[in-house]
């Protein structure tokens, strides 16, 4: 049988049962899998295990982003996400890459940080000798805590110090516990580590510790995302391709320049990742919350993509990220329709994981900034806007993308052009 290929064309005229089994078929669902993605998701007792005080459940749509092509393999990429145009934004921009071989990925080991706050140090210098001179000691106290985590590989890396002479409250001293957590996400595992390593720490500095906690600036598990897109896959509207690269650079130089303009195109990155941690059943505040960190790391919030003009003319982009995602724990084990997301996708590793968040961030990055720096991003916005007001109007099925694609094309977007085109239709 021939390599699966995430190339589905027509899929987005499938009626939603027609998708599923598409996708059930792609990726070998069984029928309770197929019946979890069409509306048997998380039950109320499920719901009411994960969380205090449930009422119920809140659903959001769940779509399939096709094209991707990365490191050689064709993924599907399931997305939780309320926005509109996000997904299809997400395929057609992964097609732009596939034409120029597609995404290519790597990742650091999947070390977390756990942050030590030591106050009260009576001799700073000599705390910080002590903490060196006791590494081995301190790793080998944090790895006692978790015996399956070393059996799997993960466990201590490193201490690391970093004295804080001058806070509001005085002098401090931070450890870092440097953590490889495998495939989990972590969190666990590294604030129990700290928490067991504290009173040793309390000990050698002679001091008192405070906070003991993950850090979500997760710069020590970082993806990254590359991929080339040939110029003639850019003609816009009437734009040549090379024009295009060149006008999608300076949009990036605009990012890179300004913080402003940053924050926006890093929230266009998101739009990409944060639905593929939700499906998943990861923590997206913690991906959001290293993702900015780490744009900012320098001292000043800057973009996490880096697009140019290559010397062949093409447009090349990369990105860089902090992705601390697991696929062991959590909701990715427990929610129905995140496991069924996660066989979708078929990721083998947390770090493969999150390099594929990473390509899908920077596909979505490109998506956005192209129509941007082109048409700007109005025109597809109005086009679904149209699809809107055709359901308000009365349009069902295929009904609605025909009387939208109408009114967008006539340039008239209103109920009684709607009612009128559904009229004619009927
Ligand atoms: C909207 O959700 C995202 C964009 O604003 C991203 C960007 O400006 O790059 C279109």
């Amino acid at each position: 049988m021939p390599e699966k290929s995430s190339r589905l064309p027509g899929f987005y005229k499938l009626s939603l049962a027609e998708r599923a089994d598409v996708i059930a078929a792609w990726a070998g669902l069984t029928e309770d899998e197929k019946a979890v993605l069409t509306g048997q998701g998380l039950s109320n007792e499920q719901a009411s295990h994960m969380i205090e005080n449930v009422i119920g459940t809140f659903c959001m749509p769940l779509g399939i982003a096709v094209n991707f092509l990365i490191n050689g393999r064709d993924y599907l990429i399931p997305m939780a996400v309320e926005e509109p145009s996000v997904v299809a934004a997400a395929g057609h921009a992964a097609k732009l890459f596939r034409a120029g071989g597609g995404l290519h990925t790597e990742a650091s080991d999947p070390v977390m940080i756990g942050q030590i706050q030591v106050m009260d140090i009576p001799d700073m210098d000599a705390a910080i000798a002590a903490i060196e001179a006791n590494k081995e000691k301190l790793m080998g106290i944090a790895n006692e805590c978790d015996p399956i985590m070393i059996r799997f590989g993960g466990g201590a890396r490193d201490i690391v110090v970093r004295p804080l002479p001058d806070t509001a409250v005085g002098p401090m001293l931070i450890v870092h516990l440097h953590f490889d957590t495998r495939d989990a996400m972590g969190a666990n595992a590294v604030n129990s580590a700290i928490e067991t390593m504290a009173p040793t720490i309390a000990e050698l500095t002679g001091g008192r510790t405070g906070l003991r906690i993950l850090s979500n600036l997760a710069d020590q598990r970082i993806s990254k995302a590359w991929g080339i897109i040939p110029a003639d896959q850019l003609d816009s509207h009437g734009i040549p391709g090379a024009k295009v690269a060149r006008l999608i650079e300076e949009a990036n130089a605009f990012a890179l320049a300004d913080p402003y303009r940053a924050a926006t195109h890093n929230k266009g990155i998101m739009n990409g990742i944060d639905p593929v941690c939700l499906a998943t059943g990861n923590d997206w505040r913690a991906i959001e919350a290293g993702a900015h960190a780490y744009a900012a790391r320098n001292g000043r919030y800057t973009a996490l993509t880096q697009w140019r003009v290559n010397e062949d003319g093409d447009l090349y982009g990369e990105i860089t990220l902090p992705t601390a995602v697991g696929m062991v724990g959590g909701a990715t084990k427990v929610h129905p329709t995140a496991k069924v997301a996660m066989k979708i996708l078929g990721v083998q590793t947390a770090a493969e994981l999150g390099q594929v968040m990473a390509a899908v961030g920077l596909a979505q990055n490109l998506a956005a900034i192209r129509a941007l720096s082109t048409v700007g991003i109005q025109r597809g916005h109005m086009r679904l806007h149209a699809r809107q007001v055709a359901i308000a109007a009365g349009a069902t099925n295929n009904q609605v993308r025909l009387i939208a694609d109408k009114m967008a094309d006539a340039g008239q977007i209103n109920m009684e052009y709607a009612a009128e085109l559904l009229e004619e239709l009927q």
